[in-house]
């Protein structure tokens, strides 16, 4: 139940730190506090520390958690503590005060870049890092999802399940450093967000992300036909010829539509409806919220 409720939400969590639990979220990203939901103690508070040791209230739990000022237009009361919205600011330590307990909860507000790849192509994520002295673990999870892993000590490699035979990184990264990750034959099921980083000391240094959306599969060169312009014309319009260059264009329109659906029905169609004509994937794929993907919550690896 609470599981299945908790998949919405793009938050992470890893190996606890120094007694309390870590949690990763993309600036921006709603961001839950899950440790929230299991207190039903009235009066308990969930509070930011701030620097300086000062405690901020975020939330009080009445009947429901409560936003305290300056929550409250990123809050609504709920079950849980929700921030809608995360910004830098809100990375940090929280505590519970839960009845006599209390818990501690690091919150990484991760800032992600954003690309966008042909289904079928190649993704690469770029990494660079220090290889020549500081050695750890390189790994690259996809969500909570091991995608890579590469031993910067022996130079052994694994990868995660789904990804086998897709994942490399170039033959020399040991000289001069460049871990790029590529991916190749990108699938719908491999957006998501990446998360790249250096496992050392039982810590993530270097810690990047991507937010990877796949778009539908370009099209093939033939279907790209540079001559099917008058589909959709669109003359220039200066502001006082506007109705002139309306009404023409509309003309064109009609004109071209019943070019199209007498002559060139194949090629226009194709051009009309996009990739899914085209021979590609739905355009849906790329329209889908990324928050559709199962998100597993788990107390993963850091
Ligand atoms: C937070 O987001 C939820 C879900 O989108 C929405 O229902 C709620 O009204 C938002 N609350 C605030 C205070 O913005
Ligand atoms: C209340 O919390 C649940 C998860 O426990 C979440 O799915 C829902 O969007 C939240 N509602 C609001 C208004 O924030
Ligand atoms: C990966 O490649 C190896 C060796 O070519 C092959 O035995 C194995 O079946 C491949 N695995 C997948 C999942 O394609």
């Amino acid at each position: 139940m609470a599981a299945q409720t908790l998949r919405a939400f793009l938050v992470i969590f890893h190996l606890p730190l120094v007694g309390g639990l870590a949690v990763d979220t993309i600036l921006g990203d709603r961001v839950q506090f899950p440790e929230t939901e299991q207190c039903s103690e009235r009066g308990a508070t969930l509070q930011h520390t701030l620097t300086g040791g000062i405690g901020q209230t975020v939330a009080r739990l009445e009947d429901v958690w409560k936003p305290a000022a300056g929550y409250k237009d990123r809050m609504s009361p709920n079950e849980t503590v929700v921030l809608n919205r995360s910004n830098i600011n809100d990375q940090g330590l929280y505590r519970l005060s839960c009845g006599s307990e209390e818990k501690r909860i690091h919150l990484n507000v991760i800032t992600s870049s954003e690309k966008s790849v042909p289904e079928g192509q190649a993704a690469a994520f770029i990494f660079h890092y220090f290889t020549a002295g500081e050695l750890g673990m390189y790994r690259v999870k996809r969500n909570t999802q091991l995608v890579f892993e590469l031993d910067l000590s022996s130079g052994s490699t694994s990868q995660g399940s789904g990804f086998e035979n897709r994942t490399s990184v170039a033959p020399h990264w040991r000289t001069d450093g460049d871990l790029t990750l590529t991916l190749q034959g990108v699938k719908p099921e491999d957006r998501g967000d990446y998360f790249l980083y250096v496992l050392k000391d039982r810590k993530r240094g270097h810690l990047q992300a991507v937010r990877m959306r796949v778009s539908p599969a370009l099209n093939t060169p033939e279907e790209r036909n540079p001559e099917q312009i008058p589909c959709t014309p669109q003359p220039p319009c200066k502001e006082k010829t506007a109705l002139i260059c309306v009404s023409v264009a509309a003309v064109l329109l009609i004109a071209g539509a019943f070019f199209c659906g007498q002559k060139m029905a194949r090629i226009c169609g194709s051009k009309v409806s996009g990739g899914a004509a085209a021979g590609g994937a739905p355009t849906e794929l790329e329209m889908q919220p990324y928050t559709d993907t199962p998100f597993p919550v788990v107390n993963g690896h850091a």
